[in-house]
């Protein structure tokens, strides 16, 4: 096995922030084994995340909250070792970054065994993000919904509708960039707080049911695909309603984040 000899060719976190610089949409969409991921890269997406979602659509439990780090280093390598030009990002699963030392453990495997490039935590972990980034480990926050504290949260809800809190995750993403991170998700906020965000900051966002004015796109793979068991979310669209394949429905969903075709309001809030 190498997990790294096509990493030399793939897209890197210089080339990531080089594309919101120059206005470049980024297009993301979850994957989580080896013949999706070589579909995908052949679509053109430019960023595979391995989201602990995996534990929702592929494992069929209720949350992310049973997902394992050796899941997520399983569904990461097969992952990897598929694609060629997509910037591979994987989810630190849940209570699995609670501190620094545990967190670098953790993020260590995601890289070494899962062929990661980044990893993915959620919330303001400002001191573990450092740690992190100090021993040069990429990270990606994750900001707005957050599915690993549904529990805490009450469901899954829309976060930043209301002032204070709108503030609090505008003042916890620029924290989360001046603690090292390169990437941010925001999932479920408003159009406007995440626009706003997505211009304040200099490192790219990515959003999910965060309006078009975030730098790049994801989407759950199985959302978009309309295959998956529970209810689509609002902010998700069905690409193969038009599609004659799922590679089709791939491309489709790429050029609709790169000519900012999508989201379009009824995805947003
Ligand atoms: O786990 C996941 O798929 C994610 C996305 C929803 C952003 O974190």
């Amino acid at each position: 096995m190498n997990l790294y000899a096509d990493a030399l060719k793939a897209l890197t976190i210089s080339d990531l922030a080089a594309m919101k610089r120059a206005g470049e949409k980024i297009s993301c969409l979850t994957a989580y084994d080896a013949s999706f991921s070589a579909l995908l890269d052949r679509a053109g997406i430019d960023v595979l995340l391995i989201g602990d979602s995996l534990g929702m659509v592929i494992q069929g439990h209720g949350s992310t909250l049973p997902v394992t780090l050796s899941d997520m280093v399983y569904h990461s390598r097969s992952v990897a070792m598929a694609r060629k030009r997509a910037f591979v990002v994987t989810d630190l699963p849940f209570a699995s970054y609670a501190t620094p030392e545990q967190a670098l453990l953790n993020a260590a495997s995601l890289m070494q065994l899962g062929g990661a490039q980044m990893v993915k935590l959620e919330g303001a972990k400002l001191d573990v993000i450092r740690f992190l980034v100090d021993q040069g480990i990429p990270v990606c926050g994750h900001l707005g919904l957050l599915p690993q504290s549904v529990n805490r949260l009450g469901g899954y809800k829309v976060q930043g509708r209301e002032e204070q809190q709108a503030k609090q995750i505008l003042a916890d993403a620029e924290k989360i960039e001046q603690a090292g991170a390169s990437l941010l998700v925001l999932e479920c906020v408003p159009a406007q707080l995440a626009a706003e965000i997505s211009q304040r900051l200099s490192i790219p966002t990515i959003g999910i049911g965060a309006g078009v004015d975030c730098d790049g796109q994801v989407l759950v793979l199985y959302d978009m695909l309309n295959i998956s068991t529970g209810k689509r979310p609002r902010f998700s669209k069905d690409f193969m309603a038009d599609a004659s394949s799922i590679e089709e429905a791939v491309r489709h969903y790429h050029q609709a984040v790169k000519s900012a075709q999508f989201p379009a309001s009824e995805h947003s809030y």
